[in-house]
């Protein structure tokens, strides 16, 4: 971060809490994905959080707690299978959607009767939310409608000069945002795939999970369009990837490729990057490198596309092809 020149200051966990405190927005490391945190009590603080992303009014927030008795707070009743999933997931990436408690900020919930409650995985800021006492409203810290981020400079390429501080936490470790499981009613619904699967979560359960028709519009994540980095991307299958190479190159169109094998030929018009063969260190290295991406000045992504089949790669395969619907 040395060579850029950004206003916002990197604090202590002592100063995130003061800050948080006083009503401001820090961004928070967690294990998937870096959070812009105001304390989710404060609504003018939460209203910040909207304006500093750029992102509507109606599109709630995830509030993250220190522990699964803070959850309870949040919500007017929390079903035995979420205590399941908790004991099971908590600390984790893994989102629950709730019945919202009465008399809680309504800007947190988009105006919904619902709320979204998770216990991160990660000792900065769960060290922060024990500290503050309280609760933080936290949507990943980038601009609405593109990549979260994944390190502190990502945060700040977006939002210097919006927030009022970073905690750095290095890298995050899963890279993807959270699961999310809808808990509202009987039939147990995944909203958002992530790190843990649709097979993770029935085995907890003993029971099937029905996955939720994509673009509803009140889950932003779930926008056909979002998760966009800046140059165009397209997915290709493994058996296409060579001619789809060679067709861009035979018209001098410059065009990075991340792909699970080796380069197998070299052009100064061709960034070629091998991908992680493990579903884990993709995921940890997406973002990140959809960004390196931006920075080749090329016109076009090729990825090759990750398996459609295995339900390990559903989180991963969900950001791609979203990234890839922003260019329709
Ligand atoms: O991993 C994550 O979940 C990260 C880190 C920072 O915790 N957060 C994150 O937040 O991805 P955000 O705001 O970028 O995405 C949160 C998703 C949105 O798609 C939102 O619509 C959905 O959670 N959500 C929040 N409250 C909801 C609710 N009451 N019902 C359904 N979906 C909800
Ligand atoms: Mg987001």
């Amino acid at each position: 971060m040395a060579t850029h020149n950004f206003k916002t200051p990197i604090l202590s966990i002592d100063e995130a809490v003061a800050v948080l405190r006083s009503g401001g927005l820090v961004a928070l490391p967690t294990e998937t994905v870096y959070g812009l945190a105001a304390d989710a009590s404060q609504e003018e603080a939460v209203k910040n959080i909207f304006k500093a992303k750029g992102r509507p009014a109606d599109h709630p927030l995830i509030v993250h707690v220190a522990s699964f008795e803070e959850a309870r707070i949040w919500a007017e009743e929390i079903p035995a299978k979420a205590e399941l999933l908790a004991r099971h997931f908590w600390p984790g990436p893994l989102t629950m959607v709730f019945k919202k408690a009465k008399n809680i900020n309504r800007l947190v919930t988009g105006g919904q009767e619902t709320i979204a409650v998770r216990v991160p995985n990660q000792k900065i800021i769960l060290e922060v939310l024990r500290k503050l006492g309280r609760g933080v409203a936290a949507p990943s810290a980038n601009r609405f409608g593109r990549v979260s981020p994944t390190l502190p400079v990502h945060v700040l390429e977006e939002l210097d000069g919006l927030i009022d501080g970073v905690v750095d936490g290095g890298s995050c470790q899963v890279g993807i945002e959270s699961t999310i499981v809808d808990l509202t009613s009987d039939e147990i619904r995944l909203l958002r795939p992530g790190h843990i699967s649709l097979v993770d979560l029935e085995k907890c359960l003993g029971e099937k999970v029905s996955v939720q028709v994509a673009n509803a519009p009140r889950v932003p994540g779930l926008l056909k369009a979002h998760y966009a980095p800046m140059t165009p991307l397209k997915l290709i299958k493994p058996i296409f990837l060579q001619t789809e190479i060679e067709k861009y190159l035979s018209q001098s169109i410059k065009i990075n490729v991340w792909s699970f094998e080796k380069p197998k030929m070299t052009s100064p018009l061709l960034n070629w990057v091998q991908a992680p063969l493990d579903v884990k260190d993709y995921a940890h290295k997406l973002y990140e490198q959809l960004r390196a991406f931006d920075l080749f000045g090329s016109s076009l992504t090729l990825i090759e596309k990750p398996s459609e089949t295995d339900v390990l790669w559903s989180g991963v395969l969900d950001r791609l092809s979203r990234a890839e619907a922003h260019f329709d």
